[in-house]
């Protein structure tokens, strides 16, 4: 089976700044993967070489057998053009801290826009699907609001549900409730973990220790660009193997 991410010895640098230090990390389809780390560690990072918001400096990346950036022909590889790059970043779902939704658009007009704008969906088709997705967030009465009128849990669910419109294979989340009132935490992790049910392939960046260890398959413990130690959340957060891990979760938990 083709993993839906296979990372192998992927270096970052900024300058001088080595950030990524030789990433090795596999996320299988239908698979949920957390990703823990200190701050600086390298996480978000990480997440923008998989949807090539960075290019990665050396090791290879593939997604979905894809290397990230190259196309294959023969057994020659051929930088993607900026077009091409776009096409397959619409299949990855990206949902960051902060909402970024359309201001000027309502709940719906925020889901229905990529589909309708990238996709060439016609409006009623996207706006029927739009309305499913915002009542899979539940959020089906929250169609016609505009984002400040929302809460922050009701605007990431938003968020969730847009990305979902471009019926993406892997999902990336970075850190989605962290800019959330603890109130508000909940309802965003309900929808993570309905979504994760329903066999979406997810990454995901959290300081949320309970979702981990309830959703995760998988947890992978990052430091200085490094991966520390993965395994279940019963190895990785209830018996660590290093010292790096074990201080960073006395420190969270
Ligand atoms: N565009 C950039 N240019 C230079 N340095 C960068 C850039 N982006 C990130 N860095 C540096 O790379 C390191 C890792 O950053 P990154 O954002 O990936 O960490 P992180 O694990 O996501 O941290 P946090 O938990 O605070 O979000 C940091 O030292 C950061 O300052
Ligand atoms: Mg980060």
């Amino acid at each position: 089976m083709t993993a839906m991410i296979h990372a192998e010895g992927v270096r970052k640098t900024y300058g001088h700044l080595e950030v990524l230090r030789g990433i090795d990390l596999t996320v299988a389809p239908g698979e949920v993967c957390c990703l823990l780390g200190p701050s600086g560690s390298g996480k978000s990072t990480f997440l923008r070489c998989v949807n090539h918001l960075e290019t990665v400096t050396a090791g290879q990346l593939r997604v979905d057998g894809e290397l990230v950036g190259y196309r294959r022909r023969g057994e020659k590889l051929h930088e993607l053009r900026p077009s091409e790059i776009a096409a397959r970043r619409r299949d990855i779902g990206m949902v960051f801290q902060r909402f970024n939704l359309f201001p000027h658009l309502t709940a719906l007009g925020n889901v229905m826009e990529a589909p309708v704008r990238v996709l060439g969906e016609t409006r009623a088709a996207a706006r029927e699907r739009a309305r499913a997705l915002l009542d899979r967030v539940g959020l089906a009465d929250k169609a016609d609001a505009y984002p400040a009128m929302l809460s922050g849990g009701q605007q990431q669910r938003v968020a969730i549900a847009r990305a979902l419109a471009m019926r993406p294979k892997l999902m990336l989340f970075d850190e989605p409730t962290s800019a959330l009132d603890p109130e508000l935490v909940g309802e965003v992790l309900d929808v993570m973990r309905a979504l994760a049910a329903d066999g979406m392939t997810m990454l995901v960046v959290t300081h949320e220790m309970g979702f981990a260890r309830e959703v995760a398959d998988t947890v992978v413990f990052m430091d200085g660009g490094v991966v520390v130690e993965s395994g279940t959340p019963a190895q990785v957060l209830g018996d660590p193997q290093h010292d790096r891990t074990r201080a960073f979760l006395a420190k969270v938990l």
